[in-house]
């Protein structure tokens, strides 16, 4: 019989994308367990782990894991954050379509992840800014980015990993991030990202903060510089805040 495959989408994709082959790894907050069905299904880890702090998703999660016949590769079971998750089976950790101020809570709260072994798949859906301040300023360093744009939207994925040596880092790291700026989908986000700045400091001037507005009027600018010669990415006209 032919094998049902799962289609999870450019942005879960991206992040199975930095998943090591043959590692274990241990989806965080997998609601529907796509990215584990993926990820056994493409042959990339011969084993993972689905947790997700609510009981429902757990339930879809069991439900799907069922449907596709991979019972015995993917476990699922419900952790907040990796609480419950077995530190000594998995190496490769993704924690995608969450607030950044979520994740870094859950990443703080395994402080076991500050080891070489682990490398960390982060998919943040806001205040991604924080998310690289937190790994900079806690050992770990940005491997890779990889710019996303599915139904009119655009995403990053992280691929970070702890390396113990201190990050020095400024705010153009934290808001432009580790992409490939030869990349159209990378420019078209780097572009979004300088139209926030730009507006972030519109703000500041009318609350007459000057030395703010000029701190995000530099930051866009110098954004904006990097990718100027870039095509704008093919889905940018369907772009959703
Ligand atoms: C929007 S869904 C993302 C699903 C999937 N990871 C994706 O990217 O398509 C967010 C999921 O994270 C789960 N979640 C939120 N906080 C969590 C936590 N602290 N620990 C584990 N799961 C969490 C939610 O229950 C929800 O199922």
């Amino acid at each position: 019989m032919k094998e049902l495959m799962i289609s999870p989408g450019k942005r879960l994709e991206a992040c199975a994308g930095f998943v090591r082959r043959g590692s274990v790894a241990a989806d965080i907050g997998t609601d529907h367990a796509y990215l584990p069905v993926w990820l056994i299904q493409q042959g990339i880890c011969p084993k993972v782990y689905a947790s997700d702090i609510n009981e429902e998703p757990i339930r879809l999660a069991r439900k799907n894991i069922e449907f596709y016949g991979i019972s015995d590769k993917v476990e699922a079971f419900t952790s907040d954050g990796l609480q419950a998750v077995p530190k000594e089976m998995v190496t490769d950790v993704i924690i995608a379509g969450m607030g950044g101020d979520n994740i870094v809570t859950i990443l703080n709260e395994a402080p076991w992840l500050k080891n070489e072994t682990y490398r960390l798949i982060l998919q943040p859906m806001s205040h991604t800014e924080r998310l690289r301040e937190y790994l900079f300023s806690n050992g770990f360093d940005i491997i890779a980015e990889k710019a996303v744009c599915e139904a009119g939207r655009l995403y990053t994925v992280i691929c970070a990993a702890f390396t113990g040596s201190g990050v020095i880092y400024d705010d153009f790291d934290l808001y432009a991030g580790k992409h490939d700026h030869s990349d159209p989908v990378a420019a078209a986000l780097l572009g979004k990202q300088a139209g926030i700045l730009r507006s972030m400091a519109a703000g500041y001037q009318a609350k007459g903060a000057p030395e703010q507005a000029m701190k995000y009027a530099k930051l866009a600018e110098r954004i904006q510089s990097i990718i100027q010669n870039q095509k704008p990415c093919e889905e940018e006209n369907g772009w959703q805040e």
